[in-house]
């Protein structure tokens, strides 16, 4: 069964001089294959000059709307979004991977909790979804936005945001920090980085109130509110991170630092979709997504760089040395996860299934 399927584009809508909104029209027998979790992504495939390229993009809609919806931010030299601009118009039908992703918590009608967001640029995006869902599903609990721009002119979801603001009076809250614009409190102006995180545990958001912290922005940021939300007391295991960056495909190899047993090849079993695939590959060869892909297997993959987690398997045999990895928690780690597009093979023989969850 592909992993794709060709969604026609319902809308294209304009939110900022540098993102657009693309509503997806899913038709009723896709409807399942669609359904999606506050925070997951889509994997959109384009040919772009005669070359394959994927992409992740959040879904910024309520799982609640039953609209299927993402934003799409225009990087100056950025391949798919220049792309996207120029071609994506209502009608349309592009290649769409089934959501993926777990940058959410499971959700709780009775749940009584602080949710808090810290969000930069076009990381508003699955932190929306998150918002709009969690304030409906659990009507007991409070959402914190902290949302870094250059300028409010490049707010994206500024309006949608105000809505909400006005909707949920009491129950969500935004602090708009703004780099490039002058705002009256100087706690305002700046930066998500180390000291703002601080100050604003200090004066603002209670550490010990929070009861989840999620973050989707750029590298540095992540690690730096992550960082201070730790040291300030709240459990890492609280904290959810998404991270856009640049993948890191092509990227150096680091050195392996498992020891290779053996001189054999590895004897790979690739379970997907409920088949079983076997195939060989060399140790310290290609990674165990390019082996697979190699072999005609298809599997999911989007930026090979360890970023998206679009390649998350569990490795139920075997061992791998796992390269660069920002997509999975310690807690996924810990079960057997890998991303396959960063692992290699270092015993003789092993088993991946890409069909579990959890
Ligand atoms: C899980 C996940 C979810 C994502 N969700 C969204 C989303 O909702 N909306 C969205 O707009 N993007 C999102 N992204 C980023 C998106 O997948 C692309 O990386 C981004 O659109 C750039 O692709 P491109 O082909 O235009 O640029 P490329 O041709 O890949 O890169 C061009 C240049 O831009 C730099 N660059 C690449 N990505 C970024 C970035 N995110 N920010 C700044 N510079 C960058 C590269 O280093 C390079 O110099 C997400 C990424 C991941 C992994
Ligand atoms: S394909 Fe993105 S993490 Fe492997």
């Amino acid at each position: 069964m592909s992993l794709f399927h060709r969604l026609k584009v319902a809308s294209v809508r304009p939110e900022t001089r540098d993102a657009v909104v693309v509503t997806f029209d899913v038709p009723p027998e896709q409807r399942e294959a669609y359904r999606y979790e506050a925070g997951q992504h889509l994997t959109l495939r384009a040919d772009i000059d005669g070359e394959e390229v994927r992409r992740s993009y959040s879904i910024c809609s309520a799982t609640q709307d039953e609209t299927l919806r993402v934003a799409i931010k225009r990087i100056d030299d950025g391949l798919f979004s220049r792309w996207a601009f120029e071609h994506l118009k209502p009608g349309f039908a592009l290649d769409v991977m089934a959501p993926a992703g777990h940058f959410n918590v499971p959700l709780a009608p009775d749940a009584r909790r602080h949710h808090v967001a810290f969000a930069a640029g076009s990381g508003i995006t699955p932190i929306l979804s998150l918002i709009k869902t969690t304030l409906k599903a659990e009507p007991l609990s409070r959402f914190t936005l902290v949302y870094g721009n250059r300028a409010s002119s490049s707010v994206i979801f500024k309006d949608e945001l105000a809505d909400l603001k006005d909707r949920y009076m009491g129950r969500f809250n935004i602090v708009f920090i703004l780099s490039r614009e002058h705002q009256d409190v100087d706690l305002f102006n700046g930066r998500i980085d180390a000291a703002k995180c601080d100050a604003l545990l200090k004066a603002w958001v209670k550490p010990e109130d929070i009861d989840v912290a999620y973050i989707c922005g750029p590298q540095v940021m992540m690690e730096q509110v992550r960082d201070r939300l730790v040291a300030n007391g709240v459990p890492k295991t609280g904290i959810k991170l998404e991270l856009f960056g640049a993948a890191l495909n092509g990227a150096a190899r680091r050195p392996r630092t498992v020891a290779i047993k053996g001189e054999a090849g590895c004897e790979v079993t690739v379970i997907h979709d409920g088949r079983s695939q076997r195939f060989s590959v060399r140790k310290n060869g290609p990674s165990l997504l390019d082996a697979a892909l190699g072999q005609g297997i298809e599997l999911p993959y989007a930026c090979k760089g360890g970023v998206c987690g679009t390649c998350r398997c569990k490795r139920v045999q075997g061992d791998v040395d796992l390269d660069n990895q920002f997509a999975l928690e310690d807690y996924e780690l810990a079960r057997g996860f890998i991303l396959s597009c960063q692992s290699f093979p270092v015993s003789d023989t092993l088993t991946l299934d890409f069909d579990q969850e959890t």
